[in-house]
């Protein structure tokens, strides 16, 4: 484009679009001189460097001065360059990372002959100072996100007061334990701290210094979310996108669900939802691209003569659908210690006697492990539930993992053993569904009492420890003693030929054997009344005895009271005892009696003995509490009739 064309498309002489452009057009008309700059403008006409330098031209180049790195600021900028390019002004963009880059940029501005600059304002920019050198007719404007700047600033964004929204918002939905993370050397973190603190301050919340994190990589954000998640907080809010992102990818990893489990609000500088979060962020929009947009728009107006006042912008909402209100409470919080195992599931016609040879007729590999199967069927049925165990790295540790991630496990407490093939267990079911075991422990070896020790801030609240004794004995005595002296209630399975000495019998509060394992514990023809009566008596608070289609036996203080099985026609009676304690520690820690959590108990173990494998066969609350309403609307009908 030539004045040439220029003058062609205005249909004058390239003279006269050379004495409008030299604000040399006294003797031009004054509609000819519009037309001429309008069109100069729509093309975005350059013209010679001498004319810039003349600062005699109408239109052309903004400046943006800002005071940190163009990651930080990205979305101001893309809001002001969107806007520079709708007025038809090109932008040039200075960053500073010191006082020194500040002078320099802007007295290469000010030589340029730009048309006008903006500046971002930080806690250690002046506005007169910036600007005492700058050429007499080149238009200023500044934008801020500081309220203490904000009387000299055309646009301003108000970063603390969006953060305090955030965790109001947060707080209606009834959180009262909130975590903020920010960048560690980002511009914005102490507004970010002061909105925090604002709004717990206001609502009478007290601060909790450990739920603040100021960090500088995605390996902070991981370990800090982890760790918040062994306490009782509920929430988070989140600096920005990328930090969110992270805290979702930490959350899900760990089996733990937004906003189920933890709600996740973030701040953003970009307008509009972000959709590439799954559920949608819940955002509070503080409006960064619209500030980089008004202070252009100010700039311009300037530049060509319009009035422009102060442009505040407020915060706003996006809704989304990462923030609800906090599900779990401190109470139904449930540790499994316990095994984990890839099961190797032969069905045959019956259980082989010695020296008999059987043709299978099916196999299936599915996840189970005893405390694995507790830990899935807990959380199926609503409880808030951490798992600590041994895994391998190889194919079927992997599957395990997932499988208790999507069941809504937190698994931040199992570990990953890598020289050691994770557990396996070799299981034949009859065509009756009895079935027997025969396991091979690898990385369930390395459940030592250490193990149990690095996941010692999730006992803390927790309710309830269900303990399985496939795993070193030295971690059965351990754990029973840390739950002891933190008084977590304990559910134990004796599973292996070890008698538990008194000693030990009296730390424990429920111990639930089936008929085989309390024939270990007291072996014997008595009855298994009397055998779970000499096990109270040695100390045992609770003994519940699982007897499969018989239902189950219960002693303790108060009762001696056999309960009936659920009526289920058994596939597979594998996982049953798992799906029973399960299920019981839930009730339980839901505040229902020992009675009713029993009866629940015994309707889980039933469902679950009607499908394939142990853990893929654990009933959800939908389930169970269905099952109830029938077997209790049944019992009206009898009483009717
Ligand atoms: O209780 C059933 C479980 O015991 C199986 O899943 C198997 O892995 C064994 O640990």
């Amino acid at each position: 484009m030539t004045i040439k064309d220029i003058a062609s498309l205005a249909g004058v002489s390239p003279a006269t679009v050379s004495k409008v452009l030299n604000n040399k057009a006294d003797s031009i008309a004054e509609e000819t001189r519009e037309k001429v700059l309008r069109i100069v403008k729509e093309y975005n006409f350059r013209p010679f460097q001498k004319y810039i330098q003349n600062n005699s031209f109408f239109g052309g180049f903004v400046g943006l001065l800002l005071p940190g790195e163009t990651r930080e600021y990205s979305d101001f900028i893309s809001g002001a360059q969107a806007a520079a390019c709708a007025e038809g002004y090109s932008m040039v963009l200075c960053t500073c990372r010191s006082e020194a880059d500040r002078e320099k940029h802007l007295s290469s501005l000010f030589g340029k002959g730009v048309d006008g600059i903006v500046l971002y304002l930080d806690r250690e920019t002046n506005f007169e100072e910036l600007l005492a050198d700058a050429p007499d007719k080149l238009v200023c404007v500044a934008a801020t996100n500081l309220q203490s700047a904000s009387g000299q600033c055309e646009a301003y964004c108000d970063f603390s007061a969006a953060a305090k929204l955030a965790v109001e918002h947060l707080i209606r939905f009834g959180h009262r334990e909130i975590a903020v993370i920010g960048w560690r050397s980002h511009f914005l973190r102490e507004d970010l701290i002061a909105g925090y603190n604002k709004a717990l301050y206001e609502h009478e919340i007290i601060k909790q210094s450990e739920a603040i994190c100021l960090c500088d990589s995605s390996e902070e954000i991981t370990a800090f979310v982890r760790q918040f998640t062994c306490g009782s907080g509920t929430a988070f809010l989140c600096q920005d996108a990328q930090i969110a992102a992270c805290v979702y990818r930490t959350l899900s990893h760990y089996g733990l669900q937004i906003p189920r489990d933890y709600s996740v609000i973030g701040l953003s500088a970009h307008s509009g939802p972000l959709d590439v979060f799954e559920p949608e962020l819940t955002m509070m929009d503080v409006r960064f691209q619209d500030l980089g947009r008004s202070a252009v728009e100010a700039l311009i107006g300037n530049i060509e003569g319009r009035h422009h006042t102060l442009e505040q912008l407020s915060p706003q909402l996006w809704p989304g659908a990462s923030a609800a209100s906090p599900l779990h409470t401190a109470g139904k919080r449930i540790i499994v210690v316990g095994s984990m195992n890839m099961d190797v599931i032969v069905h045959l016609t019956h259980i082989p006697t010695s020296g008999e040879s059987l043709q299978a007729q099916r196999f299936l590999n599915l996840p189970g492990g005893k405390g694995a199967n507790q830990g899935v069927g807990a959380a199926k049925l609503g409880g808030n539930v951490y798992a600590i165990g041994c895994l391998g790295s190889d194919q079927e540790g992997r599957l395990l993992y997932s499988s208790l991630v999507e069941n809504g496990v937190n698994t931040a407490g199992v570990r990953i053993v890598h020289d050691k093939p994770t557990g396996k267990a070799y299981i034949l079911v009859a065509e009756n569904g009895e079935s027997t075991i025969v396991r091979s422990y690898g990385a369930n070896n390395d459940l030592q009492p250490d193990v149990v020790k690095a996941g010692a801030a999730y006992f803390e609240d927790a309710h309830f420890c269900l303990i399985s004794m496939e795993m070193p004995w030295e971690t059965v005595l351990y754990t029973i003693d840390f739950c002891l002296e933190k008084g977590i209630q304990t559910i134990v399975k004796p599973t292996t030929p070890r008698v538990i000495p008194a000693e030990v019998l009296k730390k424990i509060t429920f111990l639930v054997p089936n008929e085989k394992e309390l024939e270990v514990q007291i072996s014997g023809s008595q009855p298994v009344e009397e055998k779970a009566a000499s096990l109270f008596v040695s100390g045992a608070q609770n003994v519940i005895v699982t007897l499969g289609e018989k239902g189950c036996y219960l002693h303790n203080k108060e009762l001696k009271r056999h309960f009936p099985a659920a009526d289920f026609q058994a596939v597979d009676t594998t996982g049953a005892g798992d799906a029973f304690i399960s299920a019981l520690a839930v009730f339980l820690s839901e505040g229902h009696n020992i009675i009713s959590s029993i009866q629940f108990a015994t309707y889980a173990a039933g469902l679950s003995i009607t499908r394939d494998g142990a853990q893929t066969a654990l009933a959800d609350r939908v389930a169970i509490d269905s099952y109830y309403e029938q077997q209790h609307s049944n019992d009206l009908v009898l009483e009717k009739n």
